[in-house]
């Protein structure tokens, strides 16, 4: 029997339908900007959250440097949850490449807290303190359980940073997942963002590929920058046409993984009112020993810390596999 992968969303093959969207996608050189196919992924991600523009990036981890140096510049911070990706999980990536630097608050279940974001913002003092140039949401939350962050919260974050001058960042690698759990449509998200990332590559089950979509002058200038960074891809329009495949039919299906996501947590213990999405975190002081003994039993799961399992569902966990693995993981778990 061949293991149930709840590791990540990440983990998922490409279909033969994607497949075969792929092997047919006309394509060029984009970094001469003459691939038709990431040209079309480009303008469509960009009307889907009624920005000017796209680019298409090889990872989230580079639409989230492209987009947050295009906000904040060396020297300046930028300002998140502490348990962000930008934060947490790209390896210091913003402060190695772009020279910023961080402060983090640390909100209930991922949550915006508005009232400690203002508390850390710095204006600029002059020759004293990091000036705050830019505030940073996950929407989804993923080491927060996949949360959705409630969109009046970041409607009164944009009101706040426009008052105050900061960008605001949004890291929308799940954003897809809150648009369905909440029917917020994508261009209500992209209004209360100067940049966003999106990626194909998680619950949309494309093999590779995120965007940035913002102002046409920042998609530029972030074009000289991917570039720069040795993300300039050639005849990337098959990787292209996965994402046009996915943004056709793996959206609104992401309705199952929420619900197969709900069907775990009630066998593992966790409160399925408090999953919104398709990502379950469970405290558990013997965490390593529970993704071991799982594994043995057919069920792949991750640590996100030393004392957190994570399970996420994804497009190539069907129905039953949720039913195999919640079995399993009410042993171990619940
Ligand atoms: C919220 C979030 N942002 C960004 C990323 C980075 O994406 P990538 O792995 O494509 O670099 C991830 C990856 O899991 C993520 O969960």
């Amino acid at each position: 029997m061949t293991s149930i992968d709840l590791r990540s969303d990440t983990v998922t093959r490409p279909t033969d339908a994607m497949r075969a969207a792929m092997v047919s996608a006309e394509v060029g050189d984009d970094v001469y900007g003459e691939d038709p196919t990431v040209l079309a992924l480009q303008e469509r991600v960009a009307g889907l959250f009624g920005h000017e523009a796209a680019l298409f990036t090889p990872t989230g981890s580079m639409a989230n440097v492209l987009g947050v140096r295009a906000l904040v510049a060396p020297g300046q911070e930028v300002l998140c949850d502490s348990s962000a990706h930008i934060a947490r999980a790209e390896l210091g990536a913003h402060g190695a490449f772009s020279g910023i630097t961080m402060r983090t608050w640390t909100g209930d279940r991922g949550q915006l807290d508005l009232s400690m974001a203002m508390r850390l913002f710095a204006p600029d003092m002059g020759p004293f303190f990091v000036p705050t140039a830019a505030i940073s949401v996950e929407n989804t939350h993923n080491f927060a359980g996949g949360a959705v962050l409630p969109i009046e919260d970041l409607r009164s974050l944009r009101e706040y940073a426009d008052s105050v001058g900061a960008g605001v960042h949004l890291d929308g690698a799940r954003i897809w997942n809150a648009h369905v759990a909440t029917g917020v449509p994508l261009a209500d998200y992209g209004a209360i963002a100067d940049v966003l990332c999106v990626c194909l590559s998680k619950g949309l089950g494309a093999p590779v590929g995120s965007l940035l979509v913002g102002p046409t002058e920042v998609v530029t200038e972030a074009r000289v920058w991917r570039k720069r960074m040795g993300g300039g891809m050639r005849q990337a329009g098959i990787l292209a046409a996965a994402g046009l495949h996915a943004l056709d039919h793996h959206v609104e299906r992401l309705v199952d993984d929420h619900a197969h996501a709900r069907l775990l947590a009630e066998a593992v213990g966790v409160d399925p009112t408090g999953v919104d999405t398709n990502i379950v975190v469970v405290e558990r002081p013997d965490a390593a020993a529970v993704v071991a003994a799982a594994r043995v039993q057919g069920v792949l799961v991750a640590t996100v810390g030393p004392t957190v399992v994570r399970l996420v569902t994804h497009l190539d966990v069907t129905r039953g596999d949720a039913e195999r693995a919640a079995a399993v993981l009410s042993r171990l778990l619940g």
